[in-house]
């Protein structure tokens, strides 16, 4: 129980301003993509079911970018000239002095940071009658991470930056995270008496040192999973980071009830939902905002972005991009379907077959090498081998409509705009010029209609 009650209210910060000159990159650091997000929106996925209010993110480097990016998730303060950490805390005084009785803050560069890990820095400093609790890790290797300075009585009383640290104190291997939970009101009186370090730049941390010279209590929460706090200042560290996450979210999937053959190979990005009983094969990468059904098999050796996947699906060495797929589809190897392909329930895809913008109905079967751009198939249709839509005239693209039942002989060239009526049949070879009345068989370039179909 607190001695305050536990009723308060509280903003947090996310500093987001530094230039990340180690990354070498024209991309601002926070917007580097991770397993499908940028990096800064873990940061804010973690944080913002403990407030209200939309966290407030600091911007410097690049601030046009992530403020365009994130949009109306956070509330931006600007950090003109990039004074440090201090400073840019600073920024935010105006948006939030006076709103609230705690402010959290956290670094932008940490997106394996959970809401867990800060909500305990919260619970922390409710109890604390001081101003400020901080998250610190045991770790050997310190990365260059500030260092938390004690007493011999455990008391906190400072930290201090690798840059200025002396050889005993560089030994020390309780590190500061750079995660803070503040006394509103403390901080803000506090900022303006921040001096510059040897460095030239205003440190939050040296609100360690100025709380403990006041004889304030100092609160600590150590975390449990250093792994949690891995920063991002180098490409190498995206890549660590990456690796983290993916086995993290695969984890998570695999104990609700999916399969992973190999999580090794496996990319699953953090905003994929996935069906129980579904089975991933190895190499296999499933991105963006893709919702996969429930009995699928995917992969070995696909990657499906942005799409929708019904249940009882399999899909083998195939490319899917902004697709919808319903139940019972099947799909590979070697197939790609592109922006707008739609496929409806128990559709066959074999190998080699390209589709875009087009719908194929229920029951439709396209087994080999095929390419279909703005069709509609109706239910039942057999496209033959190495049929093709001839979409496009070098100008423009047209339509191919064709009706359920129909059959496409091998090797047809349909050119749109066309339609084909129901139960119609082309011959093998045919180059469809002209539409096609239903029940009729056309053969030849360009097809002409040789028979009526007697109806069975
Ligand atoms: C900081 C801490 C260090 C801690 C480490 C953990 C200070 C002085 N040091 O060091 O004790 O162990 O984080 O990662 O705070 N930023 C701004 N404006 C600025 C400078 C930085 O917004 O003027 C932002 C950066 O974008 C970044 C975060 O603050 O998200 C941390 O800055 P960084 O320069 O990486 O601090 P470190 O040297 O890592
Ligand atoms: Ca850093």
């Amino acid at each position: 129980m607190s001695f305050k009650g536990i009723d308060m209210s509280i903003d947090v910060i996310i500093l987001a301003a530094g230039q990340g000159t180690r990354m070498k990159s024209d991309l601002p650091k926070p917007l580097h993509p991770l397993l499908g997000k940028p990096i800064i929106n873990y940061v804010l996925a973690a944080a913002a079911p403990l407030v209200d209010n939309p966290p407030v993110v600091v911007v410097g480097y690049g601030g046009d970018q992530i403020k365009k990016s994130l949009g109306d998730q956070a509330r931006f303060a600007e950090q003109a000239d990039l004074l440090g950490t201090g400073h840019a805390v600073q920024q935010a005084e105006e948006l939030l002095k006076g709103k609230s009785d705690l402010v959290l803050v956290v670094y932008g560069d940490m997106p394996l940071v959970r809401t867990k890990t800060l909500s305990d820095l919260i619970e922390t400093q409710k109890n604390n009658p001081g101003p400020l609790t901080l998250l610190s890790l045991e770790e050997k290797n310190p990365r260059g991470f500030g260092r938390i300075s004690r007493d011999s009585t455990g008391k906190i009383l400072a930290i201090v930056e690798e840059a200025e640290a002396t050889p005993e104190q560089l030994k020390i291997t309780e590190l500061n995270a750079g995660m803070y939970c503040f006394k509103a009101d403390w901080l803000w009186q506090s900022l303006s008496k921040l001096d510059l370090s040897p460095k030239g730049e205003y440190y939050l941390t040296d609100l360690v040192e100025m709380a403990s010279r006041e004889e304030l209590s100092i609160a600590s929460v150590s975390a449990e999973d250093p792994e949690e706090l891995l920063g991002i200042n180098t490409r190498v560290h995206l890549a660590e980071t990456c690796l983290v996450l993916r086995h993290r979210i695969n984890h998570e999937w695999m104990l609700s009830g999916v399969s992973i053959t190999d999580p090794i190979s496996t990319y699953i990005d953090s905003d994929v939902q996935i069906g129980q009983d579904t089975v991933v094969l190895p190499n296999t990468y499933l991105q963006g905002s893709t919702e996969i059904g429930k009995n699928c098999t995917i992969g070995p050796g696909t990657r499906i972005f942005n799409s929708l996947v019904g249940d009882h699906c399999e899909i083998e060495f195939s490319v899917i991009e902004e697709s919808r797929i319903e139940n019972g589809v099947d799909i590979g190897p070697f197939s790609h379907l592109r922006k707008g392909a739609h496929l409806g329930p128990g559709v066959h895809v074999g190998n080699f077959g390209e589709i875009k913008e087009s719908y194929l109905g229920e029951g439709s079967k396209m087994g080999h090498f095929s390419y279909l751009g703005n069709a509609q198939v109706g239910k039942d249709v057999n496209i033959g081998a190495g049929t093709i839509t001839c979409n496009y005239d070098g100008e423009k693209k047209h339509q191919t409509v064709i009706k359920d039942g129909v059959f496409i002989g091998s090797d047809s060239m349909l050119i749109a705009p066309l339609e084909i009526g129901e139960n119609a049949s082309t011959g093998a070879g045919s180059v469809v010029t002209k539409d096609v009345p239903p029940d009729t068989v056309v053969v030849g370039a360009p097809a002409r209609q040789i028979r009526k179909k007697t109806k069975k």
